[in-house]
């Protein structure tokens, strides 16, 4: 047992039942995609973290850089007694938040990883004992319900981890995260800028292989919970850019034809040589799209932040 408390709001086989429908779903259409909350077991989620390490991968140097030199603006601005962050991770940039939040009473990290969630729990745990922690296990997208804490709350999606949802599925998410707001609460969005196309490939497409280990490790997942016999080695890691869309595509193509043997759902999926199965798409954000989409949402945008390059922002908006 851990000594900070940890929820879990979905009922215990819940992941197993969503793996399964995603996976069937996912696998049976054309062309095949899987949603990219599967990466993060604790192996993926470690591979996550090495990802935010890399000298291409500049979100989270660039995301750090602007919570270093906001935090206090925030803090001022929204006067947070509870900071909720969804997908929280590792918990590593909130760090600047949890410092200049001076009245903040708890902390609710939320994100479907409990190894992450448990890893960031028990540092904070040691560095900060006064701090009320109460770690949710939930999928941010299906119903969230928060504890009964102390407001006014701040609610951090940082990351850019919005740019992993389809439009549809933002427009959903972003419209439930206003229904938990009341008036002086706000939210502290992280979105990735788009920018020339060869920085975004090669952010999604090291050169140390690391985000094709992490985008292989789906696989991985697929293999052990649904006793599947996929071979990551016959899958090609692929980043594109989709300049309509403005998202980068990742794909896992096969390199032969194959066919792929999942037991637990008695299903047998067929792959051509050079099919392509797409794992996550990360949309890049321009400042008009963002503030129309929380717009939509019922969210009026107060601030505005980015990094001295340009390449990433952060903003603050309140309940309408
Ligand atoms: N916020 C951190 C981590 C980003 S990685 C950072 O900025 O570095 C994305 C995180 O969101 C992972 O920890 C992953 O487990 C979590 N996540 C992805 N999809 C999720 C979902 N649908 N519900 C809850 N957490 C999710
Ligand atoms: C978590 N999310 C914002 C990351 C991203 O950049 O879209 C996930 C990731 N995928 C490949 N590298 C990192």
């Amino acid at each position: 047992m851990s000594p900070f408390r940890v929820t879990r709001t979905l009922p215990e086989d819940a992941t197993g039942a969503a793996l399964r429908a995603d996976v069937r779903s996912g696998l049976t259409r054309t062309p095949k995609t899987l949603p990219p909350k599967w990466f993060y077991d604790a192996r993926g989620s470690a591979l996550f973290e090495e990802i935010t390490a890399l000298p291409e991968y500049y979100p989270t140097r660039a995301e750090r850089e602007i919570l270093r030199d906001r935090a206090t603006e925030i803090a001022a601005a929204t006067g947070a007694r509870t900071l909720v962050e969804l997908g929280s991770g590792s918990s590593e940039k909130t760090r600047h938040l949890l410092d200049a939040l001076t009245g903040l009473h708890t902390y609710v990290p939320v994100d479907v990883s409990e190894s992450a969630l448990v890893l960031a729990g028990e540092a904070l745990l040691e560095e900060r004992p006064e701090l009320d922690v109460h770690a949710l296990i939930a999928d941010f997208t299906q119903g969230l319900a928060l504890p009964e804490t102390p407001g006014p709350r701040l609610v951090a999606f940082l990351g850019g981890t919005i740019g992993n949802l389809l439009p549809a599925e933002r427009a959903a998410f972003l419209t439930a995260v206003r229904a938990l707001m009341v008036p002086g609460d706000a939210l502290l969005l992280g979105t990735d800028l788009v920018k020339d196309e060869q920085v975004l490939v090669a952010a999604y497409d090291d050169a140390a292989g690391v985000t094709s280990a992490f985008n292989k490790n789906v696989l991985a997942v697929v293999n052990r919970e649904l006793a599947a016999d996929f071979h990551p080695d016959m899958f090609i890691h692929v980043a594109v850019w989709d300049p309509e869309e403005e998202w980068i595509e990742m794909r896992l193509r096969s390199r032969t034809a194959q066919t792929v043997k999942i037991r637990a759902l008695d299903l047998a999926v067929d792959f051509a040589a050079g099919e392509d199965l797409r794992t996550e798409v990360s949309a890049k954000f321009r400042p008009d799209g963002v503030r129309a989409e929380l717009a939509a949402a019922g969210l009026a945008r107060t601030h505005w932040w980015t990094d001295a390059k340009g390449r990433f922002a952060l903003s603050l908006s309140t309940a309408v």
